[in-house]
């Protein structure tokens, strides 16, 4: 019999530069200072196969990728990243820290591209079934804010080449996605000093480990 007690699947998201990578650091830091067994991942990504399909996503390129063919690859790399990866180590007891996941095909393929929640949401069925992470960390920050940072960063890809408009749809997605299920969402103050950010991102975490450990 198998006595295992699954693990948690926990999802970091934001616009882009609201500091996920610095808040995702911190997030691991704490999940095994209190002796959790944790996974580290990412979207797109996360095996071999799927993270080929993230540089086939990301790269810049002539010729225009279409919506479909994106949100598509998106949840193909996703369900690769599920059945090897994902749903493995949960079953084993560990809790699985995923930086994006299908919210982000809500904000970026549904609300940036314009293809809307309800495709998004068939293609989610489809791939996850019932499966849903547990906890997602949003880190909110303006697009000014967020696109201020990722020029200071360099090199951009494809999707850091959107106009700002496009980035202003993503967050109203991911606001709307906040707001339709609250539970789920620990909403981050990202504009604050980086102290607050990480003070609030804490407690958020303490409250997480004592109702799970
Ligand atoms: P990252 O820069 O946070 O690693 O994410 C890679 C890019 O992929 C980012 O611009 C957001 C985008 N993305 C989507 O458009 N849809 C998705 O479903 C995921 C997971 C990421």
């Amino acid at each position: 019999m198998n006595s295992v007690k699954p693990g948690l699947f926990i999802t970091v998201e934001g616009v882009e530069g609201a500091g996920k990578s610095t808040q995702l650091s911190l997030i691991l830091k704490k999940l095994e200072s209190a002796g959790i067994e944790i996974i580290s991942t990412r979207e797109p990504g996360g095996t071999p196969f799927a993270e080929s399909v993230r540089e086939l996503l990301l790269e810049n390129r002539d010729e225009k990728v279409d919506q479909i063919t994106e949100m598509l690859l998106m949840f193909a790399a996703r369900s690769q990243h599920l059945s090897q990866l994902i749903k493995p180590a949960i079953a084993e007891g560990k809790w699985v820290v995923c930086d994006r996941f299908t919210d982000a095909t809500y904000a970026y393929q549904g609300g940036g591209r314009n293809l809307g929640f309800e495709l998004v949401s068939q293609l989610e069925q489809l791939v996850q079934g019932d499966f849903r992470p547990d906890k997602t960390f949003y880190l909110d920050l303006s697009v000014e804010q967020g696109m201020q940072r990722v020029v200071a960063r360099g090199e951009k890809d494809r999707f850091e080449r959107e106009e700002l408009d496009f980035f202003e749809k993503v967050r109203s997605a991911y606001l709307r996605l906040v707001e339709s299920n609250p539970t789920r969402y620990v909403v981050i103050d990202a504009s604050q000093s980086l102290e607050s950010v990480q003070k609030d991102l804490s407690l958020a975490l303490d409250k997480l480990i004592s109702s799970h450990v």
